[in-house]
């Protein structure tokens, strides 16, 4: 058997490493090289509602022109023989790396309301996807909308989503719930497979000289993945659901920590941007060689072996220890004087 072998929604998988959403996974000669080098499944760029709506209405108006005789209207409508649009590529990136590929390939949504849009989830099952990762990338900023109504609709989109699709559902969360245990266990409930923690939200940024706003990138460093790893932890223990680490996993033992904490699979992004994809190989080559030391035969064996309810001190995972941390700091000498 395969030592590096785990399952995540309900697929067997090389290895724990998954390259989540991003522009590397949209290009075939990439994803096919990432497959060489060890990763066990992909996810492509998300699928955005925006997308898919802009063409709606695009095509809404062309036909309502058409059906108006508006001949001079039309011409600045698009063609339908020409009309190629956002979800007909996207569903030609996924027949495409579906027929060149020898890993699964998740499709990944990206919306906040639940509209027309999650009804073309069919089509990327019918398509191939092996599962569906849902991205719902919502900052809730209106000081009239109560958690509880943008719990809500989030549950109401993965209801719907699911009763389009038999295919296994993931969910990306954001990390800012006020109980993200109790929202998990809703979206199981809701018929969703797995979690992917966390999304990662990207922060605007205030250009000083110019006085504008803008939006930046990012990429992550190695300490974000603890954040997602102590709710592996806490919901690993919990509930049972396949669980993804997201954010933060550059080298083995972010990927080691995560699955003792109780994760199925590590999704790799920026460090792939970062270093070149030929970094899964070196992830899983440096794991292995971390296995054989602590003599785990395999990542089914250490898989949730720290989590919460194993953990040697349980309550580390809380605030339990939140005094002793505080108190453990020591200041650089110079700073105090
Ligand atoms: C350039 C770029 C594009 C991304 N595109 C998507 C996307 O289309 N959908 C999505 O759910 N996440 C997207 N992500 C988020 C990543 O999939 C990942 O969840 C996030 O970067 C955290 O993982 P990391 O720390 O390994 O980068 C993108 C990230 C980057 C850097």
């Amino acid at each position: 058997m395969n030592r590096l072998e785990t399952k995540y929604l309900g697929l067997s998988l090389k290895s724990p490493v998954v390259p989540s959403s991003s522009p590397l996974t949209r290009d075939l000669d990439v994803v096919r090289r990432m497959e060489d080098y060890g990763a066990s499944a992909i996810i492509l760029p998300s699928l955005f509602e925006e997308q898919i709506q802009q063409e709606e209405q695009q095509l809404a108006r062309f036909l309502h022109s058409q059906e108006l005789g508006h001949a001079e209207a039309s011409s600045f409508m698009p063609i339908p023989d020409d009309y190629n649009s956002a979800l007909d590529n996207y569903l030609d990136c996924l027949s495409t790396m579906k027929s060149s590929l020898g890993i699964p390939v998740i499709a990944s949504l990206n919306g906040i309301t639940d509209e027309g849009w999650i009804e073309h989830a069919k089509e990327l099952e019918l398509q191939g996807a092996d599962a569906l990762e849902l991205n719902i990338y919502y900052v809730a900023a209106n000081a009239q909308e109560s958690s509880q109504q943008v719990e809500a609709r989030y549950l109401r989109i993965i209801k719907q989503l699911k009763d389009e699709v038999n295919i296994p559902l993931t969910v990306k969360l954001p990390s800012q719930l006020t109980s993200v245990a109790h929202f998990a266990a809703q979206v199981k409930d809701c018929g969703a497979s797995g979690l992917s923690l966390f999304n990662r939200f990207y922060q605007p940024d205030v250009d000083i000289s110019t006085l504008n706003i803008k939006p930046v990138v990012k990429l992550s460093q190695s300490h974000e993945s603890l954040l997602r790893i102590r709710w592996v932890a806490i919901l690993r223990s919990q509930l049972d659901i396949d669980l993804a680490v997201t954010g933060g996993i550059h080298h083995s033992d972010d990927m080691a920590k995560a699955l003792l904490a109780g994760a199925d699979v590590t999704h790799m992004c920026s460090s792939l941007l970062i270093n070149g994809t030929k970094q899964i190989t070196t992830v899983l080559e440096d794991f292995v060689r971390w296995m054989d030391e602590k003599e785990y035969q395999s990542v089914q064996e250490l898989k949730g072996s720290l989590c919460q309810k194993h953990a040697i001190d349980p309550s580390a995972y809380e605030r339990a220890n939140y005094l002793e941390v505080l108190d453990s700091y020591t200041p650089p000498e110079g700073v105090l004087f």
